[in-house]
């Protein structure tokens, strides 16, 4: 009887810590669950929508109008996508058709204060002496039409490395994958 209680109590303890990692590493409670932000009750709506989507070649069943970044002349689509909210040139709400007002400010914010790693046409990615070989099926960390793009280094989903990055940062692993240094 005993033993059988102490085997419960440490099975829904080890599922309650599953249950918050799981949390911690998917996109709920994360800065892309913008349930808070946008005073909103659902996770998915201000990037994608199961109808009337944005035609995008890029993106799955897309929410927001195609934009492309002034301030990131030659990305591709992949930093698009990202930059259509973090460049701050279009609010975050602004989805479904609807024009919002809630801007990203702060460390979110990715326009030209400061320098950035290059992406899109002044980050073309020349397999070498310089740079690995990735194979983008299999790698978490892609190039797009031979260009390095916001989305090479981060996934929109995942939280597991932090900051929604696609590879580990121990060690740089990240960067390890293209520069061979
Ligand atoms: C902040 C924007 C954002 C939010 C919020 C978001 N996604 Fe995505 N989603 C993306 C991007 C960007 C891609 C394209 C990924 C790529 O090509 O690397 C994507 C791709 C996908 C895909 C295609 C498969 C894949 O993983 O590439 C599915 C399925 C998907 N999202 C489902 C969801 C669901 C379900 C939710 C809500 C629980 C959600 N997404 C919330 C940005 C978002
Ligand atoms: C619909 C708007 C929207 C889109 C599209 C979007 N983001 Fe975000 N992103 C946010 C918001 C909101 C936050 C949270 C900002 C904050 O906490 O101040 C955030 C936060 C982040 C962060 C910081 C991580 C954290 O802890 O919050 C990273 C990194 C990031 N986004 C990368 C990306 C990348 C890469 C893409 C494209 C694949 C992308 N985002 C697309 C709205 C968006
Ligand atoms: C070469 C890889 C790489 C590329 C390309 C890249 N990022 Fe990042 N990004 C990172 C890393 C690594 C971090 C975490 C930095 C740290 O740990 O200090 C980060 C952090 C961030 C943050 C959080 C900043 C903060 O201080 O909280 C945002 C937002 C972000 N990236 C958005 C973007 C967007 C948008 C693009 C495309 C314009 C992009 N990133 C392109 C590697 C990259
Ligand atoms: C997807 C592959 C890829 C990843 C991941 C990557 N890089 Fe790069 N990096 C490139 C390419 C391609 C260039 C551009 C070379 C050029 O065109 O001059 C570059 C350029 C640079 C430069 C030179 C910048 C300049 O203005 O000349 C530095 C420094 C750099 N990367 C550091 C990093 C760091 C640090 C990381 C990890 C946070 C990282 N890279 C991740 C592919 C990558």
């Amino acid at each position: 009887m005993k033993k059988g209680l102490i085997f419960l109590i440490a099975l829904s303890a080890g599922l309650l810590i599953a249950g918050q990692a799981t949390a911690q590493s998917g996109i709920a409670g994360s800065g892309h669950d913008m349930r808070g932000l946008l005073g909103i009750n659902e996770i998915c709506v201000p990037c994608h929508t199961p109808h009337n989507a944005v035609e995008n070649a890029n993106y799955p069943l897309w929410n927001r109008t195609e934009y492309v970044s002034g301030i990131f002349p030659g990305s591709g689509p992949a930093s698009q996508v990202c930059l259509s909210c973090h460049d701050g040139t279009v609010a975050v709400d602004s989805y479904g058709g609807n024009i919002g007002s809630t801007f990203l400010t702060g460390d979110a914010l990715i326009d030209s204060t400061g320098e950035h790693h290059p992406i899109g046409t002044n980050a073309v990615y020349t397999p070498g002496p310089e740079y690995n070989n990735i194979t983008d099926d299999t790698s978490p960390v892609k190039t797009f039409n031979s260009q390095v793009e916001c989305s090479s280094c981060h996934n929109a989903h995942n939280m597991e490395f932090g900051n929604f990055l696609a590879e580990t940062m121990v060690g740089s692993q990240l960067c390890l994958t293209c520069h061979n240094l």
